[in-house]
């Protein structure tokens, strides 16, 4: 339990339930003992296809490319107390990431293809992009454990905001504010940032895997805790099946461990030949591909899944930049305004005669934000906020 070895285990071991350490004898094993309570724990390597860069690959992880922008360290654009001093860059990533944009990869499709047929215990996931709902799984079968876009709250008075107006606040690259307007606070999604508690049903659930008669686990470097903890849950005797890139956590230290190297699309198209579900799988993914029947796909030579992932990563890194290139902009305009000698913040906090405002700051709504960043430095910039719509 926990901290195991990760020791890979001597081949000339062999497996105490499975007929042998491969994915053929994993297929028989679900067989011959209706194997019907599976866990599957997933991480970003599952929404790569989709375009959706994944944190650490060295090349094409977010973090490797937000390395080089000003952020004091990669991970600030998910920590919550950088948030609260500058939430751009979380809202340019937010506008990249948002649901409603990417289609489900054939992984996803298998994760709905175990609940169909019966033998989905529980996914935990630690992906927010929602694509495990859209290729079908309910969301009784879910576990976000860092949670996820479709629910989000005020960071100070945790009200609730509205969806609809919170998809139209990112789309246009706007940063939600409180709908209290005493509050205020800035708004964030439901995702668990560096230093938050994870949701409750993490907590609730966190006992199935040592129910699981099979654990599946794919496309996460197991590096972020408590998650990572979960295969270490499984019972000893139970099979656990890796299908990731790199060999990750204590798989392969366990006489009924299956490793399946390389990309998880291949690797579940594998495991569904060998149970017979591959022409139910390629269906049910079918069935997610919004434009399926327009001709517009075959005109265009498709991308390489580098390419578009390339360009998803420049084009995530480049609208980060900008907002961080705007918030210091902003910052340094209101400073030069400020040190003009008649616009001192006075001690009654009133706005001096010539202050810079709104209007004057703003080309821009994102600029806006980075000039109320600087409120709780310069009280007078807190904007009035009687003229925006009450919701
Ligand atoms: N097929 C299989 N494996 C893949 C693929 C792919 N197409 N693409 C990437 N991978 C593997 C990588 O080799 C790596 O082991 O998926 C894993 C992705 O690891 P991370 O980038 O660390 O993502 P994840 O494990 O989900 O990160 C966990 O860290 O920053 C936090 O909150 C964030 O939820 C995230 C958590």
């Amino acid at each position: 339990m926990g901290n195991e070895s990760s020791t890979p285990v001597d081949d000339a071991v062999p497996p105490t339930t499975l007929h042998g350490r491969t994915i053929e004898a994993v297929a028989r094993y679900i067989e011959e003992k209706d194997v019907h309570n599976i866990v599957v724990m997933t991480g970003a390597g599952i929404s790569t296809s989709a375009g959706i860069p994944d944190f650490r690959s060295p090349e094409t992880g977010l973090y490797a490319n937000l390395a080089r922008l000003n952020l004091p360290y990669a991970e600030a654009v998910f920590d919550i107390s950088y948030f609260r001093t500058n939430p751009l860059p979380f809202y340019a990533l937010a506008h990249e990431l948002f649901p409603g944009k990417y289609r489900p990869t054939v992984t996803h499709a298998f994760i709905s293809l175990l609940h169909k047929k019966g033998k989905l215990l529980q996914l935990f996931t630690q992906n927010i992009d929602c694509l495990e709902r859209e290729a079908g799984v309910p969301g009784e079968k879910i576990v976000e454990a860092h949670g996820s876009f479709a629910t989000q709250r005020c960071i100070e008075c945790h009200t609730e905001y509205p969806d609809d107006k919170m998809k139209e606040m990112v789309m246009n690259k706007e940063v939600p504010h409180c709908v209290r307007k005493s509050c205020d606070g800035l708004v964030k999604p439901d995702i668990v940032f560096f230093g938050e508690a994870l949701p409750e049903a993490f907590h609730q659930k966190r006992g199935l895997p040592a129910r699981a008669d099979l654990a599946i686990v794919m496309g996460t470097s197991l590096t972020v805790q408590p998650f990572a903890s979960l295969p270490s849950f499984v019972r000893e005797e139970t099979p656990r099946v890796l299908i990731n890139l790199e060999r990750v956590g204590s798989f392969g230290s366990r006489p009924d461990d299956v490793l399946l190297l390389g990309d998880c699309d291949e690797g579940v198209r594998k495991f569904a030949d060998a149970l017979g579900w591959r022409d139910e799988l390629e269906e049910l993914w079918d069935s997610t591909n919004p434009n399926k029947d327009t001709k517009k796909k075959q005109q265009e030579p498709p991308k390489t899944r580098q390419e578009a992932l390339d360009d998803e990563v420049e084009k995530l890194t480049r609208d980060i930049d900008a907002s961080l290139k705007l918030s210091s902009q902003a910052n340094e305009r209101i400073r030069s305004e400020l040190e003009k000698p008649s616009s001192t913040v006075t001690s009654d906090s009133q706005s001096p005669p010539n202050s810079v405002t709104r209007d004057e700051v703003t080309s821009d709504k994102v600029t806006t934000q980075a000039a109320t960043d600087l409120v709780h430095v310069f009280p007078h910039l807190k904007e009035d906020r009687s003229d925006k719509p009450s919701l």
